[in-house]
This record gives structure tokens, C-alpha cells and sequence, in this order.
């Protein structure tokens, strides 16, 4: 597919035998943030270690833009843009010298582009202090900051709100978001914290075992069509009445409280069959499943971190 810019194409990654990644195959199109999840050790960092050129393949190939990672890997890298397990930065030298620095390993990166990308990232008053003085949040910035100089057609970003509070995590979100939907650039990103996935992401994939689970797409619609996730909970007194006359239904108990995972559509009937029993309901809450208690039904697993 031509719009496609980052091809993982049926990749296997063995170390000493150890099968690390099995068969991975993931497509990300033009300006689409794809979310990489899954717990420590299913194999995110080796997959983007392999994108980026920092690790063999075993098996199957790897393509940024239509080029192999391994057979035309200069040109393949050219277009990319990645931190993985925290950019180097030199502590002693200012954000400002450190981007400088960095620039000059590209061809034709202009100081007016240098100033841009301190906008872009919300370092402009920060960019003259030594590296050294600067917060997490700072330098996680300052990393991106540095990834999108040569204006990548790809971003490969292992965990980077890795140890920023919530407002800098915020921050994060949104500049990926406009980089994104402002430059066209598909973002690759890995991270524990699926709440934020959910704001962030597209597309999320959930990795375990170094196995591709599962794909989803997260636009609203689709969290809308797929209604037979969300949860109902009942509150009734008369539970040994209810269990009698609910033998259709899967459900399951916990006190005074029946769950449900059921359409919105079918709540009325259950009401009523509750309530033609003479079972009494004192309250009935309809709840969204967030992408954490999905994650769990997905990956059947209990071991986010
Ligand atoms: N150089 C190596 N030699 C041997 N095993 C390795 C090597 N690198 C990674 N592994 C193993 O590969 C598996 C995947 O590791 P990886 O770091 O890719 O996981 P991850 O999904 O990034 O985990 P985390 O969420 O903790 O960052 C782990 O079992 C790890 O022990
Ligand atoms: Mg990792």
C-alpha cells in the first residue's frame, strides 16, 4: 500500500534459541499513532530496536517507505526519527547547543527549522539552561525536540512519558497529536500506561510473549459499535430470587450487586424480567469499559507491569 510508511512484515527475533518475538506483522499508513502494549517483557523495546536498526532480525524484514531495513538500510533509517531508552544528551552544553549538535548529523537542518521544533516541544524558555539542570520532563522534550529535526516521516518512541507527571504527560500527548496530524508523521509508541493509549492512539496492538495478540482500532466510532463490552450493574436485595429466574444471562455476583456485559439495548428487557418477578432494583448503573479492563479481557492476564 502506498500510504503505508512503516511495514513489519512476519518478524521473529531469537537470542541463544529464545524465541524474543514470533511472526509480528504490523502495518502503520501516514500520520497514524499506533500504541504498542503489553507487559514488561513481551518484547516492545526489541521490536523497536529492530525498526530503528539497533537489532538483527531474525526472520522476516522490516520496511520504512517501501525500503528494507535490511537491504537498503541507510535509506531506510533516513526517514526516521526515534528515542529509545533516552536520548543522549551532552549535560554541560545548553538544550539549544545540544539540538545544534544533533542538527548537524543531518543534511540541511536551518536554524529557523532549530527554532521551530523549541516551539513545537514548549522548550522556548528553557532552551538556553544547561542540559544538566533540566527536569525529566525537560529532557523527555528536549529528546523529542531532537527526534523530529529532519522531519521524519517516522517517530519511534519506547515509553516516553516514562516518569513524567500528569501535566507533562498531557503536554506530551498533545504535541504528538500535532506533530502528527500537522506534519503527517506515524508514530510508533510503546507504553505501560493504557489509560493514556487511549487518549493518545489510533491503533493500539497488545504484545505478550512476544506474540501479537490482538489489533484495535480506538477512533470513538468504533468504541461505539462495539457496546457489548460495557458493563451493567445491578442492585438488587433478593439475589437467591434473581439467580432463579436469570439462568439465560451470564453474569456474575458480588454482594448485592449482578454485573453484566451486555448492549445497552437489551438492559430494558432485563429490567423487566427482574421487575415482573417482583425483584426489587434500587439502582442500575451502565458503565463504558475503559481500555484497562479491555486489556485484561483481551490478554486474559493480569500483569500490566
Ligand atoms: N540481549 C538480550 N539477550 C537475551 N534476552 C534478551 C535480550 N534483550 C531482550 N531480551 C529478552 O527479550 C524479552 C523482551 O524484552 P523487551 O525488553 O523487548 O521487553 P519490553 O516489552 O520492552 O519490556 P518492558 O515493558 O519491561 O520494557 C525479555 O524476556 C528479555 O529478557
Ligand atoms: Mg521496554
Amino acid at each position: 500500500m502506498e500510504n503505508t510508511i512503516l511495514e513489519i512484515k512476519n518478524v521473529t527475533k531469537a537470542i541463544k534459541r529464545k524465541k524474543i518475538l514470533k511472526n509480528i506483522s504490523i502495518k502503520i499508513p501516514k500520520g497514524e499513532i499506533y500504541g504498542l502494549i503489553g507487559p514488561n517483557g513481551a518484547g516492545k523495546t526489541t521490536l523497536m530496536r529492530m525498526i530503528t536498526g539497533l537489532s538483527s532480525i531474525t526472520s522476516g524484514d522490516i520496511f520504512i517507505k517501501e525500503k528494507s531495513i535490511s537491504t537498503e538500510r541507510k535509506r531506510a533509517l533516513l526517514t526516521l526519527g526515534t528515542i529509545i531508552e533516552g536520548p543522549d544528551m551532552y549535560p554541560f552544553f545548553s538544550g539549544k547547543e545540544n539540538l545544534f549538535h544533533f542538527a548537524r548529523m543531518y543534511p540541511n537542518i536551518s536554524k529557523k527549522r532549530i527554532e521551530e521544533v523549541i516551539e513545537i516541544v514548549g522548550l522556548t524558555n528553557s532552551i538556553n539552561k544547561k542540559v544538566k539542570n533540566y527536569s525529566l520532563g525537560m529532557k523527555q522534550r528536549l529528546g523529542i525536540a531532537q527526534s523530529i529535526l529532519h522531519n521524519p516521516s517516522l517517530l519511534i518512541l519506547d515509553e516516553p512519558t516514562n516518569g513524567l507527571d500528569p501535566a507533562g504527560i498531557k503536554e506530551m500527548r498533545d504535541y504528538l497529536k500535532k506533530i502528527a496530524l500537522q506534519n503527517n508523521t506515524s508514530i510508533l509508541i510503546s507504553s505501560h500506561l493504557l489509560s493514556e493509549m487511549e487518549l493518545i492512539c489510533d491503533r493500539i496492538g497488545i504484545i505478550k510473549h512476544g506474540e501479537m495478540v490482538s489489533e484495535h482500532n480506538l477512533s470513538e466510532m468504533e468504541l461505539i459499535k462495539d457496546s457489548s463490552k460495557n458493563k451493567v450493574t445491578i442492585e438488587i436485595q433478593q439475589i437467591d430470587e434473581a439467580k432463579q429466574i436469570l439462568n439465560e444471562y451470564n453474569y456474575t455476583i458480588d454482594n448485592n450487586l449482578l454485573i453484566f456485559h451486555i448492549n445497552k439495548e437489551e438492559v430494558p428487557n432485563l429490567i423487566h424480567l427482574l421487575t415482573v418477578n417482583n425483584v426489587k432494583i434500587y439502582e442500575v448503573a451502565y458503565t463504558k469499559s475503559t481500555l484497562e479492563e479491555r486489556f485484561f479481557e483481551w490478554t486474559g492476564g493480569n500483569t500490566i507491569d
